[in-house]
């Protein structure tokens, strides 16, 4: 069961031969961090997965500088705060499934991670969503709490509209529109569902450049091996 047919992106990513938008994944983090990061966990990555995809590694150490974590038990079995480091997940919004039901009338939003693999065309969708809040047609009531969005599947959705022109602060100077934003956390969330995207591309073509050369080669030793023969 699907919501309305999410229109297709001409994602940059999306070619054969085509690398992320470091810029992009860059400035989709800093959507994530501002805005969803307040409910939603993308539970796979940690800080360290973030330095030379789209930070440096001292960028990447000075965010970290601003996280407190909890960790533990020490010697005496205590917990303590610490600063995050690299090796850190990135933090948690919630403690527990319940607690982020709590917080959001009984709906949970899930973890982020592989968001663009779960769902059906999920860059489209997600892309679609987060643009997708409008009025309600004449006629279709929506229930308290809930939202207007004809891509969620069922039309009414929890999550009421996050982005609005200007809702965060772009380290770039990029203009946060409604759109740029939606594309940018569209594409930092499929970067993190498959940060091994670009690496995979690149040995793909590496590949096609070895065996092209080695078929080559056998169609002349073939050619020379035959050629008294024929
Ligand atoms: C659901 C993305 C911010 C609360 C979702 C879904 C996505 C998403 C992709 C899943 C829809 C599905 O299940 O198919 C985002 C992004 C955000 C953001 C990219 C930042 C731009 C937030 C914030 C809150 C929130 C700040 C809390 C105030 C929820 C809830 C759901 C949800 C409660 C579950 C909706 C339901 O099941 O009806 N979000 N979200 N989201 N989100 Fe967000």
């Amino acid at each position: 069961e699907h919501g309305l047919a999410s229109p297709e992106y001409e994602w940059p990513h999306n070619g054969m031969w085509s690398s992320y938008d470091a810029a992009s994944i860059r400035r989709g983090h800093q959507v994530y961090q501002q805005v969803c990061a307040a409910c939603h966990s993308v539970n796979q990555l940690s800080y360290r997965n973030l330095v030379g995809v789209c930070y440096t590694e001292e960028e990447v150490k000075e965010m970290c500088s601003e996280v407190e974590v909890t960790d533990g038990p020490d010697d005496t079995g205590e917990m303590f705060e610490r600063t995050a480091k690299l090796s850190d997940k990135l933090p948690e919004p919630y403690a527990n499934e319940q607690g982020a039901r709590f917080a959001n009338g009984g709906a949970y939003p899930p973890d982020l991670s592989l968001i663009t693999k779960a769902r059906h065309d999920g860059q489209n969708y997600v892309f679609a969503l987060l643009l997708g809040y409008r009025e309600p047609p004449a006629g279709i009531s929506v229930r308290e709490g809930l939202h207007y969005n004809p891509y969620f599947p069922g039309g009414a959705i929890a999550m009421p509209k996050m982005l609005v022109d200007g809702g965060v602060e772009y380290d770039d100077g990029t203009p946060a529109t409604e759109s740029q934003m939606a594309k940018d956390v569209t594409t930092f969330l499929a970067w993190a569902a498959e940060p091994e995207h670009d690496e995979r591309k690149l040995m793909g073509l590496k590949w096609i450049f070895v065996l092209t050369l080695a078929l080559a080669q056998a169609t002349y030793y073939k050619r020379w091996k035959w050629a008294p023969i024929k």
